[in-house]
């Protein structure tokens, strides 16, 4: 049985072509720690990984490479700055589609004072800007949200949401997780302060490598929320206060940057529009194929308009978590289903607590691979 790949909301597979070959290249050719070693080695990857940190700032928009800190993904990166800004007293706002890598730090930070409010979704996922305004106070410090929810896909507004933070000078903190790669994100127009990503999904890179880019703003006010050798200043017993070594202490995952330096050559090469519209097409077909099927209910966005490449289904007369394991036992077709790390999303959603049978696409899926999955839904 020939397996079929639906899991990309969890990890992108493939990953884009070169990623493999540049880690192995860098492991067996000389993987030198940067900013420890005086010698040549060291300076190429150095070299490599300042390229990593111009391509990441070019693709998202920021003024400076420097702004680029690398960590090993979104959730380390949200860690930094909840916990690294948050104090006692602060507000800070949420939407109702958040993922546990957001609600769980701050339910720690709750414990120590920090009051954080939801702002509702509509039955899509969906989040008005207008509601997410009316419920800022005197306290609210920022506000921390997804671009694309990994549960359903649905997009919210960045730009409109960037623009109500701007006006009432809150750090606007976005989780690029489900859009980086896909969509266009320009921090600077979205007046984004801290843009957390992860290289493993859209980006098309490996896991255990991402980071954040971070606003001039925030950075001046932002503590480093781990501490240690930076192989610079040495002298002393402070951390630096220069980027990116700020956040960086402890060796960096440099397979990692390297593999991720060759997915964003490809994405750049290839244009994120393309692989987007790609996506959208299967998004497209497969919705289209389940309009046939009355007793699967897409849950969030029916169409195309402000989505990504994600679509949750919820059996009305079988068990979602009975149906994926069919279709992988019985079709070889990899979904994922249950909560998918967002309990918060599925009550905004009405699937609390079953969960859905979660199918996301990458560029490389095809339609023939979707007349697979829409046979074994009929079968199912
Ligand atoms: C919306 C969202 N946020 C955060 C994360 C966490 O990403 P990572 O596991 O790479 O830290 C994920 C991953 O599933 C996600 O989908």
């Amino acid at each position: 049985m020939s397996k079929i790949y639906f899991d990309n909301g969890s990890t992108s597979y493939p990953k884009a072509p070169g990623v493999a070959k540049a880690m192995a290249e860098l492991l067996e050719q000389g993987a030198f720690n940067i900013n420890r070693g005086n010698y040549e080695g060291a300076y190429e990857v150095a070299e490599r990984v300042l390229e990593t940190r111009e391509l990441l700032a070019k693709m998202f928009g920021a003024e400076r490479s420097k702004q680029v800190v690398f960590t090993p993904g979104i959730t380390h990166s949200l860690n930094y700055v909840i916990k690294g800004l948050l104090k006692a007293g602060d507000h800070v706002l949420v939407t109702g589609m958040e993922h546990n890598a957001v609600m769980r730090p701050l339910c720690q930070m709750e414990k120590l004072g920090v009051v954080y409010e939801v702002v509702p979704t509509d039955m899509e996922g969906m989040v008005k800007a207008s509601d997410v305004e009316k419920l800022i106070r005197k306290e609210t410090k920022a506000i921390i949200m997804l671009h694309a929810s990994n549960v359903c896909g649905t997009v919210v507004p960045i730009e409109e949401i960037g623009a109500i933070c701007k006006k009432h000078g809150l750090y606007f903190v976005v989780d690029s997780a489900q859009s980086a790669g896909t969509l266009p994100i320009n921090m600077k127009e979205s007046n984004i302060d801290f843009l957390a990503f992860t290289g493993h999904k859209g980006l098309l890179g490996p896991q255990g490598i991402g980071g954040f880019l971070i606003s001039d703003r925030l950075n001046q006010e932002l503590v480093p929320l781990i501490a240690g050798g930076t192989g610079s200043i040495s002298d002393s017993l402070e951390m630096p206060d220069t980027m990116p070594d700020k956040y960086e202490s402890g060796t960096l995952n440099l397979p990692g940057i390297i593999g991720l330096h060759a997915s964003l050559e490809y994405l750049e090469k290839t244009g994120i529009e393309k692989i987007h519209q790609k996506k959208m097409e299967l998004t497209k077909y497969l919705l289209d194929g389940l309009k046939k099927y009355p007793d699967i209910r897409v849950v969030g966005r029916q169409g195309l308009e402000d989505r990504v490449a994600v679509v949750s289904l919820d059996f009305q007369n079988a068990d979602n978590a009975m149906a994926a394991f069919q279709l992988e036992a019985e079709y070889g077709i990899m979904t994922r289903v249950g909560l998918h790390c967002a309990p918060m999303a599925h009550k905004s959603l009405g699937t609390y607590p079953q969960g859905t049978v979660r199918v996301a696409f990458s560029a490389d899926n095809t339609f023939e691979e979707i007349d697979v999955l829409l046979r074994a839904l009929k079968e199912l």
